[in-house]
């Protein structure tokens, strides 16, 4: 192709998606971008009357308090907590599977609470206590949860682990005592595409035995 018929590189989404092939491709002309736009205007006339702060453009400094250490960073207001731990910390224990929150591969807690940490932005949750996988093994041993899914043989090809363990985890913080029923709507939002289901509830009764003794 001649210099002269090049056409301008698109910009591209971190999906590989060029947000004009995307209109394109989904069959919306100048009626679609239209819609956009007044999606883009509604979305600033929220941003305008909430209370929160407006941060940005450009990267902004952050304090995240991580598995009990404080770590300062640099960030783009956009990135999520999920791709903050990956790419900015190098925390890769924490999987990003559908980047959606539909799969829940991504848990991490948050003051204990389960979430999925691609569905939040890391400015969100400054100062907040953030516990990932890496966060639960103490002094050179694993979590009785972490072991109990190796002795239960809980996991194949890993993806869905880290954060199935967490939520497993998050549970008997809050319920010492579960019963199958509560271990099952626990994970009910942990996708495990391998079916290892029957042996992270066992794993996780026999934690929560092992706890409790
Ligand atoms: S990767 Fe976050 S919910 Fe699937
Ligand atoms: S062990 Fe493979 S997705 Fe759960």
């Amino acid at each position: 192709m001649s210099k002269d018929t090049e056409k301008a590189p698109e910009q591209v989404s971190k999906h590989g998606l060029a947000r004009r092939g995307f209109l394109k491709g989904a069959g919306i002309g100048a009626a679609g971008a239209s819609v956009l736009d007044g999606v883009n205007l509604f979305a600033k006339e929220v941003a305008k009357s909430s209370d929160a702060p407006t941060v940005g453009p450009g990267r902004v400094p952050i304090s995240l308090h991580i598995n009990g250490k404080p770590y300062r960073l640099l960030i783009e207001p956009s990135t999520t907590l999920a791709d903050a731990l990956r790419y900015e910390l190098g925390l890769t224990g924490t999987k990003v599977v559908c980047d959606r929150g539909s799969c829940s591969a991504c848990t991490v807690m948050l003051d204990k609470m389960p979430v999925c940490s691609c569905m939040m932005l890391a400015v969100d949750v400054e100062n907040r206590k953030i516990t990932t996988i890496e966060g639960l093994a103490q002094n050179g041993e694993l979590h009785p949860v972490q072991a109990a899914f190796v002795e239960h043989d809980a996991l194949q090809c890993g993806f869905c682990t880290p954060g199935m363990v967490i939520s497993c985890v998050a549970l008997l913080e809050r319920n010492p005592n579960p019963t199958l029923a509560d271990v099952k709507l626990a994970t009910s939002g942990n996708i495990c595409r391998c079916g290892t289901y029957p042996k992270v509830f066992d794993a996780t009764l026999a934690a929560a035995g092992a706890k409790r003794a």
